[in-house]
């Protein structure tokens, strides 16, 4: 009853957005709508069932002031015990999948292959055939930062060896999980956990001088990530018949008076760009090589701090994608950093950048709400990636827990607009679209203060209770509709929550 209620509500207040003729508002056909957590995360049961230690449960342990609320993810959401609960929630909201990640540490507690945990490799079994009971797809993350401990006491991302303990511990997920899941993302968002090996914001947290580190990382992820795609071609592409790809962070552009495109899309290149380019073109992007290598120069190295890729790998990670898995959150201004025109270089990228003061704020400094950024960051994508299959992986806003979450309706409301907007009228191929996140969950450096979920978790309840918020409801909705619906009346959306709470807890 409530669900008409609704409907009729919106078509009452919503005109029919007509953009160029097109409706901006319904999904095309076919289109998919999931959620996404990550093991560290969400799981907890940080040392239970055998599971190692990995560089999360380190770094909260020396660092607890890296952090902002010195939180820790030992229980975190715990989805590790509550996950058929968790099931029944994206089920009821209707979701086609969900996305998780698997904690290399729990199924390798020693890094390497002399103990592949049994109880692991259940406990992402039991998952994947709970969500397959419920009729929605697993999309796996192979790993979501969260490498084992030791391997980083060996030098994780700065020693090229991880390529090959990736690989083994990858191999095991293929085998094991492949024959379940056809959609996997080796790595998640590489930019953002090789910054753990520059600055102490995320793990492992080493200090190392200038991006040396950071850069090392990446090349190392680089080559990991294509080793994987190439071995589930070789290996698991013919029986298993899913895709692979890679969760690259990027955000929108957007100009100003200046119109400095060229800033732009320098900027784009030093974050989007160091997975886009390797993967899409081939190599890092040539303004990239340019700088670093000119800055290198300025700092007194003889070389550039950019390891160099040989011909063969280059053509061996290009094309390492079946979908280009997009994690975007906020937008930005970029403009040249005006010291360098008396010489001094504060970057590598020469590039800082701004937000307009009309943006809607979040809990975070650096998220913005910026709906034409991410329309322009579609097309982008589509003009120099050569239209490539668009799957988003993660879009969401993060406020600070209240039920009633108006602003990260409004948020999803004009990003997905936004979305419908590049497919319908600009023709880019983007089919699936991902919540960050199902729940509230732990944020990294900013602990339980910034919260994501669609569905809130009461951390100061040993039983980790979920309500489901305002968001939650109006995903319902526009799931069931395939629309996007207008920004509800608080009275309908509170009616609704309650009834979403007691179909959950029938
Ligand atoms: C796991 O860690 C918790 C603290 O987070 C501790 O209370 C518990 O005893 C530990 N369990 C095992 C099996 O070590
Ligand atoms: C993090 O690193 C910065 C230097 O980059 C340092 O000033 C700060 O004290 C460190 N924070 C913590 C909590 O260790
Ligand atoms: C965002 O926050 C800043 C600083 O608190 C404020 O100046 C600005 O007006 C806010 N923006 C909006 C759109 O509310």
């Amino acid at each position: 009853m409530k669900h008409t209620l609704i409907l009729v509500l919106s078509w009452i207040v919503i005109p029919h957005t007509s953009c160029d003729g097109i409706d901006s508002l319904t999904f095309p056909d076919g289109f998919l709508f999931g959620v996404a957590t990550s093991s560290y995360q969400t799981e907890g049961a940080w040392n239970e069932s055998d599971k190692g230690v990995s560089i999360f449960d380190s770094w909260v342990q020396s660092c607890p002031e890296c952090i902002a609320d010195r939180s820790h993810g030992n229980i975190a959401s715990d989805s590790y015990h509550k996950y058929e609960e968790d099931a029944m929630l994206i089920k009821q909201l209707g979701f086609n999948y969900y996305r998780f990640s698997i904690s290399w540490s729990r199924i390798l507690p020693n890094g390497l292959t002399n103990n592949v945990n049994k109880e692991g490799i259940r406990h992402y079994k039991d998952i994947i055939e709970v969500l397959l009971r419920n009729s929605i797809e697993p999309v796996v993350t192979i790993y979501h930062y969260d490498h084992p401990q030791v391997l980083e006491e060996m030098g994780g991302w700065t020693n090229e060896l991880m390529v090959e303990w990736y690989l083994d511990y990858a191999k095991i997920v293929f085998r094991e999980f492949g024959p379940m899941v056809k959609i996997f993302t080796t790595i998640n968002e590489p930019q953002e956990m090789c910054a753990g090996y520059n600055d102490n914001g995320t793990a492992p947290g080493k200090l190392l001088p200038n991006m040396v580190g950071y850069y090392l990382c990446l090349h190392n992820v680089l080559k990991a990530h294509a080793k994987a795609y190439h071995m589930y071609d070789d290996e698991f592409r013919a029986s298993q018949n899913g895709l692979i790809s890679i969760n690259n962070p990027c955000s929108g552009q957007v100009l100003d008076d200046s119109r400095d495109t060229i800033s732009a899309d320098t900027s784009f290149q030093f974050y989007c760009g160091m997975v886009g380019h390797p993967i899409y073109i081939g190599d890092y992007p040539p303004i990239v090589k340019e700088r670093v290598a000119l800055v290198s120069k300025y700092l007194g190295y003889h070389k550039s701090r950019l390891p160099t890729f040989s011909p063969k790998w280059i053509s061996y990670i290009k094309g390492t994608a079946d979908f280009f898995g997009l994690n975007s959150y906020t937008s930005e201004i970029a403009h040249p950093d005006p010291d360098e025109a008396r010489g001094i270089y504060n970057s590598d990228s020469g590039i800082i950048t701004t937000h307009k003061p009309t943006w809607h704020n979040s809990s975070i400094f650096w998220l913005k709400s910026v709906p034409e950024g991410f329309g322009n960051l579609l097309r982008k994508i589509k003009v120099d990636y050569n239209n490539p299959l668009v799957f988003v992986t993660e879009n969401g806003f993060p406020d600070y827990g209240e039920l009633n979450d108006i602003d990260r309706i409004n948020y999803f409301r004009s990003y997905l607009e936004e979305l419908i907007i590049a497919v319908k009228r600009d023709g880019c191929r983007i089919s699936r679209y991902t919540i960050w996140s199902l729940l509230d969950n732990w944020e990294f450096h900013f602990g339980y203060t910034t919260p994501f979920g669609i569905i809130k978790v009461d951390f100061n309840s040993p039983s980790r209770e979920r309500i489901p918020k305002s968001s939650a409801y109006w995903w319902k909705e526009v799931i069931r509709t395939h629309r996007l619906q207008d920004v509800p009346n608080i009275n309908v959306i509170l009616a609704n929550i309650e009834s979403v709470l007691k179909s959950h807890h029938r």
